[in-house]
């Protein structure tokens, strides 16, 4: 997608320095720089800072870090012990492991003389698959929005929360690919963006690329939802996941459920947009799903331009106050009125995936 009418990937490997390129998201909206990951420890290190975020980009980055690793080092024991970090290196998002896994299975038995190449051509497979993917998410997604639209003949309205668009993904996004497919189709689409607390990513990433789309959208605090569905201002709601059980139950970014029984309160569809390698078929029990715990200082800080257009973190919480940063909920499948993926829509339950994911 596009940045100052330029289309750009949020990961790519850069083939005369050999070294992968992010872009950094930390910065985003303030400063927009490209940045080196030269080693596995860089990779882990943009997952945990969150340079990069976003289920399929955090599988993607993971896949470049194996690379980075054999770049650095051709041996076995380096190679495994990396491909543990990165695993860990944020605990909630399966992409994660799905995409190291996937890169060990196909290492296997490979010559040590071939692993770099082979590495390599996964690596940019698994983020080629993902663009395809978001894309199809899309495709799919567009004829529910399409539908809304003849219905309704007026701008349609979309609500969605945190960043699950094309800065989450390679290209293109889960969430927001169906709204950019109705805004290049013509369709009229305003977008409220959840602000998305502690972090901000739906203000700071989700609104910025909509922005840079000239999609009309909206930044509202993560508490206004509720308020403008009981007002008939939200037709839908669109979120992404970070895990989909097969039970349909769907792990995202803290607020998300929420969101999803308000929804249900007012009979808004709500809807969540996902590529396969987010389901985790071992799980059944959403309880067992690791929720990631962050820093404190995500919640007692906050950054932003000061008067002379410079950064600047502040705190905005008494000193003595204690935090607690939960970095994301689960939405029980009942509340979901439907599974966007690259295969189709499907009913948020077993025998729904199980249809399209046989
Ligand atoms: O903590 P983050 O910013 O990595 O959380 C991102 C989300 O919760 C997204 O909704 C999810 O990863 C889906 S991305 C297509």
């Amino acid at each position: 997608m596009k940045i100052e009418g330029k289309e750009y990937r949020t990961i790519w490997f850069d083939e005369k320095n050999q070294t992968v390129k992010i872009i950094d998201q930390t910065k985003l909206p303030h400063q927009f720089i490209i940045k080196d990951l030269k080693t596995v420890k860089d990779a882990i290190n943009a997952i945990k800072v969150m340079e990069v975020r976003g289920a399929p980009l955090i599988g993607g980055t993971a896949a470049y870090g194996i690379v980075l690793a054999i770049m650095e080092k051709n041996d076995l024991n380096f190679i495994k012990k990396s491909a543990e970090e990165l695993t860990q290196s944020r605990p909630t998002a399966i992409n994660l492991k799905w995409a190291v896994d996937r890169m060990m299975k196909k290492l296997s038995g490979v010559n040590n003389n071939e692993l770099l190449k082979v590495a390599l051509d996964e690596a940019k497979e698994i983020c080629e698959e993902d663009v395809k993917f978001c894309e199809n998410i899309g495709l799919n997604g567009l004829k529910i929005i399409e539908e809304i639209y003849n219905k309704k003949k007026d701008k349609v309205n979309i609500l969605t929360h945190c960043n699950a668009g094309w800065l989450a993904t390679i290209n293109w996004g889960t969430a927001t690919s169906p709204i950019y497919h109705a805004h290049k189709k013509g369709i009229p689409v305003h977008v409220w963006v959840d602000e998305t607390r502690p972090r901000n990513q739906g203000a700071n990433l989700t609104s910025y690329e909509l922005n840079e789309e000239k999609i009309p959208n909206t930044i509202i605090a993560d508490n206004t939802g509720g308020i403008l569905m009981q007002r008939g201002e939200v037709d839908m709601c669109i979120v992404g996941t970070d895990r989909t059980l097969s039970t349909g139950d769907v792990c995202n970014k803290i607020g998300t459920y929420l969101k999803a029984l308000a929804a249900k309160d007012n009979n808004v569809p709500f809807y969540v947009a996902l590529p396969s390698s987010t389901i985790d078929w071992n799980i059944e029990n959403f309880k067992d799903i690791p929720i990631e715990e962050r820093n404190s200082e995500e919640l007692s800080h906050m950054e932003g331009l000061d008067e002379s257009n410079k950064v600047k973190k502040v705190r905005i919480y008494p000193k003595k106050s204690k935090t607690m940063n939960l970095a994301f909920d689960v939405t029980p499948a009942k509340y979901v009125t439907g599974l966007i993926t690259e295969k189709g829509i499907c009913e948020a339950s077993k025998k729904g995936l199980k249809k399209l994911f046989k």
